[in-house]
């Protein structure tokens, strides 16, 4: 869905006129919009970000580079990637990190992933996964790695140690 500063009426109209299929929501008073740290305040309007959200509702990847004219492919694209990056994580990582990435009990020293990619950017998420030792580079494709990367960077920052709880 979509969230703008304008009248529902501005944006049911624009609904029709341009034949989109998904919710144009109307945040007047502008709290959704400053709630997720996109408000311009000099202009008094969003800025232009996606969020991509899981079904629990956790941010899982913040698209700050939006163009117009490809983003619905572009987050098509995403999508594919964060669910192949998924699958892997499954197969290879999950039996130590856990399935939501914030185990430290499955095996000795793990570290919590969750929250990584607030401090890594997705290359580094694999150069510190090469370097722990645990995968080898040879093991995924370029491709693989960056999917990977996609699906870990998002995992989330949980408190307390309910890591089976979640997806
Ligand atoms: C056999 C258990 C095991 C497997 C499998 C495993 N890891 Fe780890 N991982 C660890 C341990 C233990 C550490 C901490 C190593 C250290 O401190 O040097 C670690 C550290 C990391 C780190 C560094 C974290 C940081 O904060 O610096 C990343 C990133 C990581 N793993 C990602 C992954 C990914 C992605 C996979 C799957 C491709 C994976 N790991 C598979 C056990 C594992």
């Amino acid at each position: 869905m979509a969230v703008s500063f304008r009248a529902p009426e501005f944006n049911r109209d624009l609904c029709a006129k341009e034949s989109l299929n998904f919710f144009v929501l109307s945040d007047t008073d502008r709290s959704v919009i400053k709630r997720y740290g996109v408000y311009d305040a000099q202009n008094d309007c969003a800025q232009r970000v996606t969020f991509l959200l899981d079904k629990n509702g956790f941010i899982r990847r913040i698209v700050r580079q939006v163009n117009p004219a490809t983003h619905g492919k572009d987050l098509v694209e995403l999508v594919r990637r964060w669910q192949l990056g998924e699958s892997i994580y499954r197969d290879l990582c999950a039996r130590c990190h856990g399935a939501d990435g914030n185990a430290t009990d499955l095996y000795p020293n793990t570290k919590p992933l969750g929250g990584i990619g607030n401090r890594m950017g997705d290359d580094e998420i694999v150069k510190a996964t090469i370097a722990s030792g645990f995968v080898h580079e040879m093991v995924l494709r370029k491709e693989e790695w960056q999917a990977l990367a996609v699906f870990v960077s998002g995992l989330p920052l949980l408190t307390g140690d309910k890591h089976d709880a979640r997806p």
